[in-house]
């Protein structure tokens, strides 16, 4: 078990990709803080599956476009397991919308959920593993649109192309202190955020046909690069991306 006696904080952490990269760190020995705003449910059966594994999780629910809810997620990690090793900014939501019909409601909470959050969230989990003087791991859940255009998806872009130079620059910025700080891109993913598409037959096979490995990821194809990323292995990793996209941002028909 490569993350054993590690504690991890994952926002977002009980559904899509965060359920499944909660349950990952667990089966590398990790214990978890779950971040979750809703299903309450989910959050304490994934708890009991994190048990059921020799690990402890438990969830807190925090809205982490606020500052002192992300230093709540921190400060409970401290609480129950003494120290904070990985902090993985999960938590995303997107709109659907494009540069025309966007509102103000709709680009503020984009950039307050997906943004903001991993901002405060990697300054306030590095401040905590600056303290301990160990270092640590900051995972920021990017997307293959922190770099591709996505129309009519416009500010979820904008808050992944964020998301990708706050990666690179508090990479740099942290590692004098040993904290790296790396994304993880994946492509289309089997989770809520991408019903509507699945619910689509038509899209479905759009999609599908788009992507060279020829189908979307399982939430776990994500979370097993997110372990990696946690682990001694990527110890020389930082300020980068590792996309997990089926090849999808590079399909080309090759005229
Ligand atoms: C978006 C999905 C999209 C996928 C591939 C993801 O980051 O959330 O809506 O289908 O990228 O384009």
């Amino acid at each position: 078990m490569n993350l054993k006696g590690k504690v991890a904080v994952v926002t977002g952490g009980n559904s899509g990709i965060g359920a499944a990269i909660v349950l990952e760190l667990a089966k590398q020995g990790a214990n978890i803080v779950i971040d979750y705003r809703s299903h309450p449910e989910a959050t304490s059966d994934l708890e009991k599956k994190v048990a059921a594994l020799g690990d402890q999780a438990i969830g807190i629910e925090a809205d982490v476009s606020k500052i002192a809810d992300l230093q709540m997620l921190v400060d409970a990690a401290v609480k129950q397991f003494g120290h904070l090793d990985i902090f993985v900014n999960n938590a995303g939501v997107e709109t659907r919308t494009t540069i025309l019909d966007t509102t103000e409601k709709q680009f503020d909470t984009v950039l307050e959920v997906n943004l903001k959050s991993a901002f405060f969230g990697t300054q306030i989990a590095a401040k905590q593993m600056i303290k301990q003087g160990k270092g640590g791991r900051i995972i920021n859940i990017t997307s293959v649109h922190e770099d591709w255009p996505m129309p009519g998806n416009i500010p979820y872009c904008l808050s992944k192309g964020g998301m990708r130079m706050l990666t690179r620059t508090a990479g740099i910025e942290l590692a004098e202190h040993n904290v790296l700080v790396v994304g993880v891109g994946p492509g289309a993913v089997a989770t809520p955020i991408n019903l509507s598409t699945m619910k689509n037959p038509a899209l479905m096979d759009k999609l599908d046909t788009a992507i060279p490995l020829g189908r979307m990821a399982k939430p776990e194809e994500i979370a097993s690069v997110v372990a990696f990323l946690a682990g001694d292995g990527a110890s020389y990793m930082t300020a980068t991306t590792v996309f997990a996209d089926g090849g999808i941002m590079h399909q080309s028909p090759g005229l």
